[in-house]
């Protein structure tokens, strides 16, 4: 009997203690935390998990600093909740910082709870999910803390293309804390909570005199369309955390498995009859590239990343026949869909995505060419197309374009051409593939003829004419074995699902090395 009660007061003294961790830094700050439109740790949670699946691991974790007060501060858990459970019924870690604790900062103990769940993550090849809210760093524990981060990073860095990782900022994200999130492979971001800065509004003001507010510096509108370091941005932590789980629909648990595959009653051999009409007539025409991608994927469900930044270049996930697809295209709609330092910025780490994650990759190719400009020369564009064709030759999943309109001078080769490797290439009629344009071509290979001629301007266009007519089209390049096939639009769903197919088993070796040098 003695014994019995023993079990039983150990019993409630441990859901006592389980209760009070639950509380993190008190109904008082829980209460702030609403105040400031932000929901809690364990709140984020419960959206993500599926119901009753989420198991906590260290809750009975405590920090060990005792100075500047932290004696009296010590929280069962400290200031983050880490553990694992299911995402749509997918094993999948996560680990969300508590801002009720001392502002969710970084202490010694937080770090080693974080690193842990990475650690099982990565040995049991499930995703990783940050859900981030914090001060940063505690200053109370000086390097300690620090040494915490470093910690992370290392993690974030050893399963990077072995596990998917994404990061979620709802809250603030300052200084070097910024880098973990960067070192993931996704950004979601909530706006007017979400805030990312590497010196803060107090810091500018201080050095360069500049004002500006917390949300404009580094807000998600911020971010999602200027620097581009948020691939997502989000109105509410339920729009957002629902977005996390869509994207978790479409990647593999690790690097040595497939993407999920999902029944679709998307007819593969769904043919399109309106595809070619969506071409303007004028070749210099713009048209909404996203018309054509969501009517050849399944059900027309295609999840853009980066959606806001370097609009001219469009990059997402879609699947067909049920299978996931990462999706690279031009979009002729935002600046003629040319390709700039940060259309192949965001291209090109898509790609290594995809490729390190065994996705798909299919390319919708409408290229002018590269952007000319003092301003894209001095940035570097040659540094940053290159890492474009790097990400391209060196991906080994299967590559199939579909070239809808131009492919001219170097931008033909970057976009997945045959010769960086692309398993099949169709051409649309519509195509068109030369060095330039007619009209530029001309200018050059004619100058002399079309100075001396009566009549400069009649001449140039006879010629550009002849020019267009015999090399700007697909079939000098099918004749090459440069295009497999041109193609009716009609049918593109179907061949580009066939190909797939054809793929799924493709092999390719890369040369031994350690790795290779990318022109970052
Ligand atoms: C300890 C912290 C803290 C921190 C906040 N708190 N940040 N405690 N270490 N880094 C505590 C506050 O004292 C407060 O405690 C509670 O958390 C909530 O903070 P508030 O300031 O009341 O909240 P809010 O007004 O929303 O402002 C949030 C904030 C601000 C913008 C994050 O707290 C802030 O500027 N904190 C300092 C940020 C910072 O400089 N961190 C170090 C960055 S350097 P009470 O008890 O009042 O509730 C860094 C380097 C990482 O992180 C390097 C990695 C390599």
């Amino acid at each position: 009997m003695v014994v019995r009660r023993r079990v039983d007061d150990a019993l409630d003294d441990l859901n006592e203690r389980h209760e009070r961790g639950r509380l993190g830094g008190g109904a008082r700050r829980i209460e702030a935390q609403h105040r400031r439109g932000k929901l809690t740790a364990r709140e984020r949670l419960h959206l993500l998990f599926d119901e009753g699946s989420f198991e906590e691991l260290d809750a009975l974790a405590q920090h060990r600093a005792t100075e500047f007060g932290l004696a009296e501060q010590k929280t069962l858990g400290d200031a983050v909740v880490t553990g694992y459970g299911r995402v749509n019924g997918r094993l999948t870690f996560a680990y969300s910082q508590d801002f009720t604790v001392l502002g969710g900062s970084l202490s010694e103990v937080v770090g080693k709870k974080i690193c842990k769940a990475m650690d099982l993550a990565a040995n049991s090849g499930a995703p990783m999910i940050g859900l981030i809210d914090s001060g940063g760093a505690r200053i109370q524990e000086g390097v300690l803390s620090l040494a915490g981060y470093a910690d992370i990073f290392l993690r974030n860095v050893r399963s990077s293309g072995v596990i998917p990782q994404i990061s979620v900022i709802l809250g603030p994200a300052a200084g070097g804390a910024t880098y973990s999130p960067a070192l993931t492979d996704f950004i979601f971001m909530v706006r007017g909570t979400g805030q990312m800065y590497i010196t803060g509004p107090d810091v500018i003001r201080a050095v360069t005199g500049e004002e500006v507010s917390h949300e404009q510096l580094g807000g998600a509108d911020s971010h999602a369309t200027r620097s581009g370091v948020a691939h997502f941005s989000s109105e509410s932590e339920e729009a957002c955390i629902a977005e996390v789980k869509r994207l978790l629909g479409f990647l593999p648990q690790n690097n040595m498995e497939d993407p999920p595959r999902y029944d679709t009653f998307d007819d593969p051999q769904r043919g399109e009859d309106d595809l070619l009409h969506i071409i303007p007539d004028n070749s210099n025409a713009p048209y909404d590239m996203t018309q054509i991608i969501e009517r050849v994927v399944d059900d027309g469900e295609f999840m853009p990343v980066h959606e806001a930044y370097a609009r001219n270049v469009i990059v997402g996930f879609a699947r067909m026949d049920g299978r996931s697809i990462g999706i690279v295209a031009q979009q002729p709609s935002h600046l003629a869909g040319v390709l700039d330092i940060d259309a192949s910025d965001k291209a090109a780490r898509f790609v290594r995505f995809c490729d390190a994650f065994n996705i798909p990759l299919l390319t919708f190719i409408d290229v002018p060419g590269f952007l000319p400009g003092t301003d894209q020369e001095y940035g570097g564009i040659i540094r940053h197309g290159a890492k474009l064709i790097y990400a391209y030759a060196e991906a080994s999943v299967p590559k199939i374009s579909v070239l809808t309109r131009k492919a001219y001078g170097g931008a033909y080769i970057v976009m997945s051409s045959k010769g960086l490797l692309g398993d099949i290439n169709y051409a649309w009629p519509t195509a068109e593939i030369a060095v330039m344009g007619p009209e530029g071509a001309v200018n050059i290979i004619y100058r002399n003829e079309i100075a001396s001629a009566d009549d400069p301007d009649a001449m140039r266009s006879e010629l550009a004419q002849d020019y267009g007519e015999r090399l700007v089209n697909p079939y000098v390049a099918a004749a090459h074995g440069l295009i497999d096939d041109v193609i009716d639009p009609a049918d593109t769903r179907r061949k580009v699902i066939r190909a797939l197919e054809m793929l799924e088993n493709k092999r390719e070796t890369l040369p031994r090395r350690k790795h290779g040098s990318i022109p970052l």
